[in-house]
């Protein structure tokens, strides 16, 4: 039996699985248990409304159509084994973004809708066939289409009342789109006003876009001005409808096509073909190339027709769409949640191009990943000259997908490795990241030799390591690689860490921009470089006068002194948050003592036998022993600490840094026989003779966990002057309770628990 074409046909094969693993959803729809689906419908749903609005509401899509399309597809398939987990928010029932909040809401009368793809001739016959069952119709009756550009803009909606336009709207989520109206009076392709001969009332919809040669303009233009340009004439096209200032879309040029029609209470033909005609008579721009078809070899010539002039139009397409011509047939075959039933696209396939794997190099992103990247003999692929394209990881070069499954597969199913000289089919779908998507091995030059993924950095020349279980190799050398340095500062001076005042993400950036600063080390020495004296020089950036460059250097002399923690963790290593940070600090207490323990573990890692490094656990030591033992720290964890130690210009920055210091000791972890050992304390009210911070890290020091609010969990409430309802519910539940005095003895380890509570009441 042939298969009906559903709105997202399930699965196309090995190619969505390589997409599917690409963007994090490593699954095969068929082996998934009810759970499993449930939990992956949740994150597709989620996954797919992102890409929604940065595709439609930001105008800033992250990822290309077809691995869009890909993402829906595995969403449907999932569903269509699951039909009872289909979500209410799921994207099979939605199009596209809900509307921006800046423009005005307008409801359809009519929903403004998708449609359904079908990608080859075997495709187009089931949709074919799908449209003649439905309407009982036998094989020879006659049955036309019409077949017409797919254009690659955004859908509007134009009222016209009394054959004025009094109403221009996006297409949105399909039921509510914005009011453009003031955008689209500066359309020149869009009349104002209908002649006589059209009707009272109709809603006339088509495809607004942007011409190539107004893209580059455009682009050009951006450019010049330090705009940030736009990624194809689809985003450029919805940009410049979505300007809240009308008069800068009527700098950018919009061109429109009217191809469909939502409320019109009186049609001027019967057929899709007749009232297009009746659009083109009223003045609106009708694609030239519509035609009506009546067989199925017609409408596949006409496709050839426009496939082939595709290069030469003025305009982007990325396919052809069929609807049934008969709007009486068109009435009975109605529509699906979000595609009508009488119509679909015709997608043109991904264009393809071969060219020559030249190199492959590797960037280091913000974050310290290395990610090799093809260099590519520039060629063009769908009317972009392409020269550069990423290689995602070491796996991928060697063929493998984040499964472990081969990607690239050869005659007898292995993986296919890339290698510089090699030819390789190069391809791009619709929008802008193109993919190498296979490897012509015949041609693989003799001398052709397998990527060695790096061991040191290219930016900086630190080890770079791959972590177990991890696809990404890193850079080591946080603190000095010029690849990630901005990201490294402006964590050294974050909250949780050196919580600099007056020395933010945005000043971080601007001393490295003028070279002020390339570490942290170089933030102890602003003043002596660039202060008293030199103070003008501060005083002259934009945003500090006399006394915000005083200030700075004061908050700067007050952080010299710094708690182990805040230092461990201003550090950025990686896995290392503010609570391993304080693991690590209570439990070596001193800059050298830990400095000393990770010196010797990372001796210890470089003796081991590297078998060993997948089982850390049993890798012999005495200082990696100690490491690991620690409640809280991994094995994962414990090497990026490590790692970052044993790279010495790593350590040379850090050596410079705590040159600079005066580093507070942490409070040693608290013994099982700590007096609040295993106990759960809470504070409330005003403390007047300890800081908040200070009470809460001496209740830890004695072994308490602190929580913010009280249950039968408590074992202690420390209340302040003003404790109210937390107060209160302790009283109800019976719980012990102590004043600050109280707590002053407990803390001072003069008073047990129990004698500060009977102190405490007989203050009372
Ligand atoms: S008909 C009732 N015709 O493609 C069906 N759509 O993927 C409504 N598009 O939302 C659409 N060219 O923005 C139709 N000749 C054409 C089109 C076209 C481009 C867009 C339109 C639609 C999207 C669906």
């Amino acid at each position: 039996m042939a298969k009906v074409q559903q709105d997202d046909a399930p699965d196309r094969g090995a190619q969505d699985r390589t997409v599917w693993d690409r963007l994090g959803f490593n699954i095969d729809p068929a082996g998934l248990d009810e759970t499993a689906a449930a939990a992956a419908l949740e994150r597709l749903a989620a996954e797919i409304a992102r890409h929604d609005k940065a595709y439609h509401a930001e105008d800033a899509p992250e990822i290309d159509d077809a691995s869009y399309d890909a993402l829906r597809r595995l969403n449907a398939a999932i569903e269509a084994r699951y039909p009872r987990l289909v979500r209410a928010d799921s994207p099979s029932a939605r199009v596209g973004a809900a509307p921006s909040e800046a423009f005005a809401k307008v409801r359809h009368r009519a929903p403004m809708l998708s449609l359904g793809n079908v990608f080859d001739e075997e495709e187009l016959a089931d949709f074919i066939a799908g449209v003649r069952r439905f309407l009982s119709l036998e094989a020879e009756a006659p049955l036309a289409f019409t077949a017409e550009p797919k254009i690659d803009g955004l859908s509007l909606a134009l009222r016209y009342e009394k054959r004025r336009l009094v109403l221009a709207a996006t297409r949105g989520d399909g039921a509510e789109g914005e009011d453009v109206t003031a955008n689209a009076r500066v359309i020149e392709a869009i009349p104002q006003t209908l002649p006589s001969g059209a009707p009272d009332l109709i809603e006339i919809r088509g495809e607004a876009f942007m011409t190539r040669e107004a893209f580059a303009a455009l682009n050009a233009r951006q450019e010049a001005e330090g705009a940030k340009s736009f990624a194809n004439p689809r985003n450029a096209a919805a940009g410049s409808l979505r300007q809240l200032d009308a008069a800068i879309t009527a700098r950018r040029p919009l061109s429109f096509f009217a191809y469909a029609w939502g409320e019109a209470p009186a049609l001027p033909a019967e057929t899709q073909m007749g009232v297009l005609e009746a659009f083109k008579d009223w003045g609106l721009p009708v694609n030239p190339l519509t035609k009506r078809c009546e067989t199925v070899e017609e409408l596949l010539a006409h496709y050839a027709q426009i496939g082939a002039a595709r290069p030469e139009l003025p305009y982007e397409i990325d396919g052809v769409v069929y609807k049934v011509d008969a709007l009486a047939l068109q009435a009975r075959l109605g529509l699906r949640t979000r595609t009508p039933r009488w119509a679909t696209a015709h997608k043109f396939p991904a264009e393809q191009a071969r060219t020559i794997l030249e190199a492959i190099d590797i960037q280091v992103g913000r974050t310290g990943s290395l990610t090799p990247v093809a260099r590519l003999k520039p060629v063009s692929v769908g009317g972009v000259v392409v020269s550069n394209a990423t290689l995602h990881n070491e796996d991928y070069v060697r063929g493998y997908g984040a499964d472990g499954a081969p990607i690239r597969m050869g005659a007898n199913g292995e993986a296919k490795d890339l290698r510089p000289g090699d030819t390789v089919i190069l391809q791009r779908a619709g929008d802008v990241i193109p993919q190498i998507v296979d490897v012509d091995l015949a041609l693989r030059p003799a001398a052709a030799q397998p990527f060695t993924p790096p061991e040191v950095c290219p930016e900086c020349g630190s080890h770079a390591m791959r972590e177990e279980g991890e696809a990404v190799r890193r850079c080591t050398g946080g603190l000095i690689c010029p690849a990630q340095v901005v990201e490294r500062l402006k964590h050294f001076v974050s909250r949780g860490a050196f919580d600099i005042e007056g020395l933010g993400a945005k000043q971080v950036e601007g001393f490295l921009a003028d070279g002020w600063i390339a570490e942290p080390a170089d933030i102890f020495t602003l003043e002596a470089r660039y202060g008293p004296g030199q103070l003008q020089q501060l005083q002259h950036r934009e945003g500090f006068g006399e006394r915000s460059a005083a200030n700075l250097f004061s908050a700067i002399e007050e952080r010299r002194r710094i708690p182990l923690e805040r230092l461990i963790y201003g550090l950025g290593v990686r896995h290392v948050g503010e609570s391993s940070a304080r693991l690590l600090a209570r439990r070596y207490q001193s800059w050298p003592a830990f400095e000393a323990a990770m010196a010797q573990a990372a001796a210890e890692l470089a003796a081991a036998d590297p078998e060993l490094l997948a089982k850390p656990a049993k890798i012999p030591g005495e200082a990696w022993g100690a490491l690991l033992a620690i409640d809280g720290v991994g094995a994962v964890m414990a090497r990026a600490v490590v790692e970052f130690f044993a790279e010495p210009r790593n350590r040379a920055s850090v050596d410079r840094l705590i040159a600079m210091l005066e580093i507070e000791d942490a409070e040693p972890p608290a013994a099982a026989d700590a007096p609040l050992s295993g106990k759960t304390v809470v504070f409330t009210g005003k403390l007047e003779l300890m800081s908040r911070a200070e009470a809460k890290a001496r209740a830890e020091a004695l072994g308490a966990k602190v929580s913010g609010s009280v249950s039968a969990q408590t074992d202690l409430l420390v209340a302040g002057p003003g404790a109210g309802s937390k107060l209160k519910k302790a009283a109800e539940l019976g719980l012990a309770v102590v004043d600050e005095a109280g707590w002053a003895e407990i803390a001072a380890g003069r008073e047990s628990v129990d004698e500060a509570v009977a102190a405490a009441q007989a203050r009372a």
